[in-house]
């Protein structure tokens, strides 16, 4: 696929299934390595200011703004289990039916930088916004291989994964902001899974709706 028919490919599919009866996990160390590279492709995005040193954890001293935490199949299936327990809170079944057929979960977080005490998490500066946009582009490199490898995804905000407890439970450090939860979802699944595609797919509107020249005399 050419970057261009990658990016006209791109679209959301969420797959859903029983919680209580999740997908065999069929995905092993190659569908890892597949990830990795995936990742290694969103960390190629553009960033401009690096990350507060201050706040990179021990295991992950990256310059860049953007982390990734990656869970696969088995442990998607794992964090459903606990899910379904309630541990470490009740979560509505659709994250849970997403699990059930995830063959891979992909947090991404963003560092960001507190230039003021203040009871929100992080200041609108313009540091942040470039380290929100830079780990948004990193994202969207990470979907667009995705795409091009034939791999389902959907990009979500967290829902209950953003929650502290819940990144507390899966040792994501504290000063993290997740920016999207991406799910990977096989191509194959068996009849009767129920596909769900974005609410706004169909709500894309002609490039004069959204673009302008501006004339400069
Ligand atoms: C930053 C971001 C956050 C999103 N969060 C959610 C979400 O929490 N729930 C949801 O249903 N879709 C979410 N989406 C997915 C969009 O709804 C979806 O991409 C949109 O409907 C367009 O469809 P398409 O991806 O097929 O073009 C998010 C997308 C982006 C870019």
């Amino acid at each position: 696929m050419t970057t261009d028919e990658s990016i006209r490919a791109r679209k959301t599919l969420k797959l859903r299934v029983d919680p209580e009866n999740p997908l065999p996990v069929t995905k092993g160390e190659e569908f890892k390595e597949t990830i990795k590279e995936l990742i290694e492709l969103a960390g190629k995005a553009p960033f401009h200011y690096e990350s507060n040193e201050e706040q990179r954890s021990d295991a992950l001293q990256g310059k860049e703004p953007w982390r990734f935490h990656v869970l696969d199949g088995e442990s998607c299936r794992s964090f459903l289990r606990a899910l379904n327990q309630e541990k470490p809170m009740k979560a509505p079944e659709g994250i849970r039916q997403m699990l059930a057929a995830a063959d891979g979960l992909i947090l991404a977080t963003w560092l960001p930088e507190r230039t003021r005490k203040l009871s929100r998490r992080f200041h609108p500066n313009l540091k942040n916004m470039e380290h929100i946009a830079a780990t948004g582009a990193a994202i969207q490199n990470l979907w667009l291989a995705a795409t091009s490898r034939g791999i389902n995804a959907y990009w979500s905000s967290g829902g209950v994964i953003r929650k502290s407890k819940v990144m507390e439970f899966l040792g994501i450090p504290k000063d993290e902001i997740l920016l999207g939860a991406v799910f990977l979802f096989p191509d194959e699944y068996p009849e009767g899974v129920e596909t769900k595609t974005g609410k706004n797919a169909e709500n894309r509107g002609e490039i004069g709706d959204f673009m302008d020249w501006i004339e400069v005399k």
